[in-house]
């Protein structure tokens, strides 16, 4: 594969090797990350975990786009998802007019947005308007207040269906592929095995195309909660407050700056 990851190469890896996916929302991890990674998500998380609110809610287009113009400034091969915020699509017209700014003030490949049913028929006239379109079903971070919370789906048959069925219409209306969030394994490994397009799981089991996780909870930044679903690959809260402690003490103490540190 060599250069910029493509759609259609994201479409062969599919049932053939791993899609591996990380949120990032600037440039300096962005550029950490993209040569290990086949794609980054500039996840509306990023309310959270980089702005501190208690949910991804206020997330707008302004910031969205703020934060993946920085991503993609120093991405060379990793397909970029631009993730559309709360209210941003909520009518053919409007999710179009800011597709189209994700796409011109960003250098975004594709978009993602939440939803099933209710929300094929806007993707397919993003689709047919050149937009690529990932769709996001099971556990939708933007329906925490409307659901009173972030509830696990497929946990009965009614809700298997449904979840089926949702990722049936998204891809008939276009959709390039699907973010399968908090779904117990089996349903997701059935939709991958139903649709011929993408699927990226996140608390969803092993069984889908691929896998996305928040770089923060991954690396360890967030530890207030750690959900069942994230793994710890470094102890990166620890490590800074401890780098940074060694800092103020060198300060406070004068040994530094020293000789070595001057001009
Ligand atoms: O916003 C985000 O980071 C996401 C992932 C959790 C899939 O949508």
């Amino acid at each position: 594969m060599g250069g910029k990851i493509t759609l259609r190469d994201l479409q062969r890896m599919k049932g053939n090797e791993k899609i591996v996916v990380i949120t990032a929302y600037d440039a300096l991890f962005s550029a950490l990350f993209d040569a290990q990674v086949d794609a980054i998500l500039v996840g509306d998380s990023l309310n959270m975990s980089f702005l501190g609110r208690s949910d991804t809610l206020s997330a707008n287009m302004d910031q969205m786009i703020y934060h993946t113009a920085a991503v993609c400034a120093k991405v060379q091969k990793s397909f970029v998802i631009f993730d559309m915020p709360f209210g941003s699509y909520g009518d053919k017209k409007s999710a179009l007019a800011n597709a189209v700014r994700a796409y011109q003030e960003t250098g975004a490949d594709a978009v993602k947005l939440e939803g099933g049913l209710e929300k094929a028929e806007i993707v397919r006239y993003l689709s047919q308007n050149a937009i690529a379109v990932f769709g996001h079903i099971g556990l939708k971070p933007q329906s925490v207040r409307s659901e009173g919370g972030y509830l696990i789906k497929g946990k009965n048959e009614a809700q298997k269906r449904e979840i089926i069925e949702q990722a049936l219409a998204l891809e008939a209306a276009g959709a390039v592929g699907l973010i399968i969030e908090g779904v117990l394994p089996d349903v997701a490994m059935e939709v991958t095995q139903k649709v011929s397009i993408p699927t990226i799981g996140i608390g969803a089991g092993g069984g889908c195309d691929g896998q996305v996780l928040v770089w923060s909870d991954m690396l360890g930044f967030f530890d207030t909660f750690v959900p069942k679903f994230v793994k710890q690959y470094l102890d990166g809260g620890n490590l800074v407050k401890e780098a940074v402690k060694n800092y103020a003490q060198d300060v406070k103490s004068g040994r530094f700056p020293d000789a070595s540190h001057e001009y």
